[in-house]
C-alpha cells in the first residue's frame, strides 16, 4: 500500500519522539512492503515564531490531504506568557476541530516488566487492560463564550460546557463499538449529580445502550471514578467521557503503566484523516538531549496501522517489538530503576527497529 502522512513535529521533544517513530515506520514498509511518504508541516510553538500563528492554513490543508497524520508534542514556556488565542495549545485544538477529529482513544495496558516503574503497587496494576475514549471537540475546550469581561465593576471570568446530543451520541457509540471487541463493558463517566450536560449525557449513554443488549453499560461519577482508577484499575473495559474529564482522567491513568512517556493516543473522526500523537507533553526539560522516551509516540504509530490503515499484522509487529524490548530490560530514563543501564532516544529507537526485524 501508498499512504501519505503529514508529520507534525511541534516543539520540545516533539522532533526527536517523531523522528524515532519514522524509522520505525520506514522499517515496517521495507517489511511488508508498503510505502510511506512523510510530509512535514508546523504546528504549534515553532508555528507562532515562523508564521504568526499556532495553526497555519497550509497546515491544515496539508493535513487534509493525507491519510494521516503523525503529531510529537506543541508547547513550552517560551510561549506561556502570550495571550490564549496565540498560544501553541490552540494549534492542537484547533487542528482537532478542523479535522474533525471527536474521538480520542487512550489505551492503557500494562507491560508486566514494567510494573516496578509504578508508584502503585504490582497486584493492582499487573494486567490492567482499559481505553478511556474521550470526546475531543466539544465541551468546556469550545464552548463559546470564553471570556473575562466586566460585570458591575468588577471582572468575571465565563467558560461554557456546550454539547449537542448528536455529539454526545456518537461519541457514546464509538465507546460500544470498541467495547464489543474488546470485554465488553463501557463506564460512562459523568457529574449528573451537579452538571445538567452530565445528565444528557447518562441519558444518552441508555439510549445507545439500548442498542448492544450485550454490551454492560454502568455510569460513574468522575470524581468516584478517579478514585476507582486507583483503587481497582482492572474494572475497567472502556470509559467514555466529556473532553475535559477525559484530558484528567487519562493522565491519572497512564500511571497505571509508570510513565507518561509509555502511552500512545489516536483521534480519529468518522472518515477523513486521523491524528497520531503520544499523550505526554512537550517536556521542555529535556528538549533536544536525546533522553526522551520515543515509545508511546511509536506506539501511536501501531494505531495509526490499524485505526487508519487497516493494516493489523503491522500493528501487532510494532506492539510485540515493543513489550519484548522492555521484557529484555531496555529501558529510557523515565522509566529505569535506578542503578541500571539507560538508554537514550535513539538507542532505544533502534532496539525497537532490531526486535522488529
Ligand atoms: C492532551 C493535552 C492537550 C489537551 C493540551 C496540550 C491542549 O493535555 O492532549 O491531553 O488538554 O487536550
Ligand atoms: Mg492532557
Amino acid at each position: 500500500m501508498q499512504k501519505k502522512i503529514t508529520v507534525l513535529p511541534g516543539d520540545g521533544i516533539g522532533p526527536e519522539v517523531v523522528q524515532a517513530a519514522i524509522k520505525v515506520l520506514e522499517t515496517i514498509g521495507e517489511k511488508f512492503n508498503h510505502q510511506f511518504e512523510f510530509t512535514y508541516a508546523k504546528l504549534g510553538g515553532v508555528a507562532i515564531d515562523d508564521c504568526g500563528v499556532p495553526l497555519p492554513e497550509e497546515t491544515v490543508e496539508v493535513c487534509k490531504s493525507s491519510d494521516s497524520v503523525l503529531l510529537g508534542a506543541v508547547g513550552g514556556p517560551k510561549w506561556d506568557n502570550l495571550p490564549g488565542h496565540l498560544r501553541p495549545e490552540k494549534g492542537l485544538l484547533g487542528i482537532r476541530k478542523e479535522l474533525n477529529l471527536f474521538a480520542n482513544l487512550r489505551p492503557v495496558s500494562g507491560h508486566a516488566s514494567l510494573s516496578d516503574a509504578s508508584t502503585l503497587r504490582k497486584e493492582v496494576i499487573d494486567g490492567v487492560d482499559l481505553m478511556i475514549v474521550r470526546e475531543l471537540t466539544g465541551g468546556l475546550y469550545f464552548g463559546e463564550p470564553s471570556e473575562r469581561r466586566e460585570e458591575d465593576g468588577e471582572e468575571v471570568v465565563v467558560d461554557t460546557l456546550y454539547y449537542k446530543r448528536s455529539e454526545i451520541e456518537r461519541i457514546i457509540k464509538k465507546a460500544f463499538e470498541l467495547a464489543s471487541v474488546r470485554r465488553k463493558k463501557v463506564t460512562s463517566v459523568d457529574k449528573a449529580n451537579v452538571l445538567e450536560s452530565s445528565r444528557v449525557w447518562r441519558e444518552v449513554a441508555e439510549e445507545v445502550g439500548k442498542e448492544y443488549p450485550d454490551i454492560e453499560l454502568e455510569h460513574m461519577l468522575v470524581d468516584n471514578a478517579a478514585m476507582q482508577l486507583i483503587r481497582n484499575p482492572k474494572q475497567f473495559d472502556v470509559m467514555v467521557t466529556e473532553n475535559m474529564f477525559g484530558d484528567i482522567l487519562s493522565d491519572e491513568a497512564s500511571m497505571l503503566t509508570g510513565s507518561l512517556g509509555m502511552l500512545p493516543s489516536a483521534s480519529i473522526g468518522s472518515d477523513g484523516p486521523g491524528l497520531y500523537e503520544p499523550i505526554h507533553g512537550s517536556a521542555p526539560d529535556i528538549a533536544g538531549q536525546n533522553k526522551a522516551n520515543p515509545l508511546a509516540t511509536i506506539a501511536s504509530t501501531a494505531m495509526m496501522l490499524r485505526y487508519s490503515f487497516g493494516m493489523q499484522a503491522e500493528a501487532d509487529a510494532i506492539e510485540k517489538a515493543i513489550s519484548e524490548v522492555l521484557e529484555n530490560g531496555y529501558r529510557t530514563g523515565d522509566i529505569a530503576e535506578s542503578g541500571k543501564d539507560v538508554l537514550n532516544t535513539e538507542e532505544m529507537t533502534a532496539k525497537v527497529i532490531e526486535y522488529l526485524k
